[in-house]
């Protein structure tokens, strides 16, 4: 009996697969199929898929030519596969000639015909919405965001909004898009609304887009009052449009699957977390500016909190802070999240450097995720029994933006208003967080 085995992602199957799939076929007696499982696209940076894994398995099934199928989870898994199933022929699409030649190794490895004029991307992109990005606020973030959206099917920056407009023109040249220093203008030409400007504006202007119908996607810090949070996720609530606070970590593939892995036991009973991040800033800037809400803590927490409370929850006992404070500004803080049944802690620095890494105790064992942690990549889950001791890699790619971008997106194209990778009630209590050292509540200065 010959056996053949292909693979693909099969999304939104089309007339192009259906040949491939028969023609696989007809090399040999067996085929099997493997399919791609989303994480894995995701890692790949294939982003933008529609149908999720069981239904791409379906799609493949009903055609009746696939005699088994299986899930393509990791790299170097097709390897594995040839010899785990005895495999005579792999077999792939003309437009992959050459990429597989190191199977022939395994097996013989044939390039089938491709069918012109039709591919999963065509018909993405057929069916897709463009929405109309416009973006407040032109400042550094703001820069990194553009290139990121021309990675995500659908998403197009159209325009700025600053009052200053010369920085607003400024920026619009370097992008390619209009200026706007006015809200009323800018708000009309767009279809959703990407919030960068100064931490202080953030309440107004979300709140102000929500009111004018478009969705939000709103950089971080994203409030600095637990009651500003909850309201503006109420205004969104009210209205069905997605708002979204833009942690970039929380979206991307990395983090997600170390968040999953550990809440299925995989460390045993979470006991302990240290999360640190420091970035050392020169003056004159505005995270040194106390009357911009400058310091590590607005600057930093809302990404080491979210570690926290993606993996405690939200429902800490107490919380202090100790902290180094120049100028009214915190160049440091260190603080405590006590939960009953756990402890957590996390140090921010701007005018102080740490190590910046991200270790997660558990009764079994304990993950660590290198410094930069925020832009997860890879991390290792270590046992006493270091031969038990196991490392994931990632790809984070570009900016890391791509993956915030997409989430928001795909949350309003498939009219979901919140989103399990930061919910709505977990972002309120990073506000709440920082809104408690700001207010000084058990903060010790040092
Ligand atoms: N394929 C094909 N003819 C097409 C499209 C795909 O023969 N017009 C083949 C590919 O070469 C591969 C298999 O179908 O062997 C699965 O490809 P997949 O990547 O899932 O499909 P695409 O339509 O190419 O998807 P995308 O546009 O997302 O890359």
């Amino acid at each position: 009996m010959t056996k053949v085995i292909t693979y693909g992602t099969y999304d939104l199957l089309h007339q192009g697969h259906i040949n491939l799939l028969r023609r696989a076929k007809e090399l040999g007696d067996y085929l099997i199929v493997g399919v791609t499982s989303d994480s894995f696209d995701c890692e790949r940076g294939k982003l933008n898929v529609r149908n999720n894994v069981l239904e791409r398995v379906e799609a493949v099934k009903a055609t009746g030519y696939a005699d088994e199928v299986i899930i393509e989870d990791y790299i170097g898994q097709k390897i594995d596969d040839i010899q785990k199933y005895d495999i005579d022929i792999f077999a792939i699409g003309s437009d992959w000639i050459g990429k597989f030649d190191y199977l022939n190794e395994y097996c013989k490895v044939v390039y089938l015909p491709r069918t012109e004029g039709i591919s999963s991307t065509m018909l993405r992109e057929e069916n897709q919405n463009t929405y109309h990005f416009g973006i407040i606020g032109s400042g550094r973030i703001a820069n990194r965001f553009v290139p990121e959206t021309k990675v995500v099917n659908g998403a197009k920056v159209v325009s700025v909004l600053n009052p200053n407009i010369y920085e607003a023109r400024l920026f619009a040249k370097t992008h390619g898009i209009e200026a706007y220093s006015d809200f009323d203008s800018f708000i009309e030409k767009v279809d959703v609304v990407y919030v960068a400007s100064p931490h202080l504006t953030h309440y107004e202007y979300v709140k102000k887009a929500l009111l004018a119908n478009k969705h939000v996607l709103c950089e971080i810090p994203f409030m600095l009052s637990k009651a500003e949070a909850l309201e503006l996720h109420g205004l969104a609530e009210e209205r069905n449009l997605v708002l979204l606070e833009a942690s970039k970590t929380a979206y991307c593939p990395a983090f997600g699957h170390l968040v999953t892995l550990i809440k299925s036991g995989i460390i045993g009973e979470v006991v302990d977390i240290k999360a640190s991040l420091s970035k050392m800033v020169v003056p004159p800037t505005r995270e040194l500016d106390a009357k911009q809400a400058g310091g590590a803590m607005t600057e930093h927490a809302p990404l080491t909190v979210m570690a926290i409370i993606k993996l405690l929850g939200v429902d800490w006992k107490d919380v202090n802070f100790h902290t180094k404070k120049e100028s009214g500004v915190d160049v440091y803080t260190k603080g405590i999240i006590n939960y009953p049944h756990a402890t957590s802690s996390f140090t921010l620095g701007i005018g102080v450097k740490t190590e910046g890494n991200l270790v997660i105790s558990g009764t079994k064992g304990y993950v660590y995720v290198p410094a930069p942690w925020w832009l997860t990549d890879y991390f290792e889950i270590r046992y006493e029994d270091q031969t038990k001791n196991k490392k994931f890699f990632y790809s984070y790619d570009g900016e890391g933006l791509r993956y915030e971008i997409q989430e928001f997106l795909s949350m309003i194209v498939n009219e979901r208003r919140s989103c399990y990778k930061l919910r709505r009630r977990e972002s309120v209590a990073i506000t709440e967080i920082i809104e408690k050292y700001r207010n000084g509540e058990n903060v010790i200065e040092i």
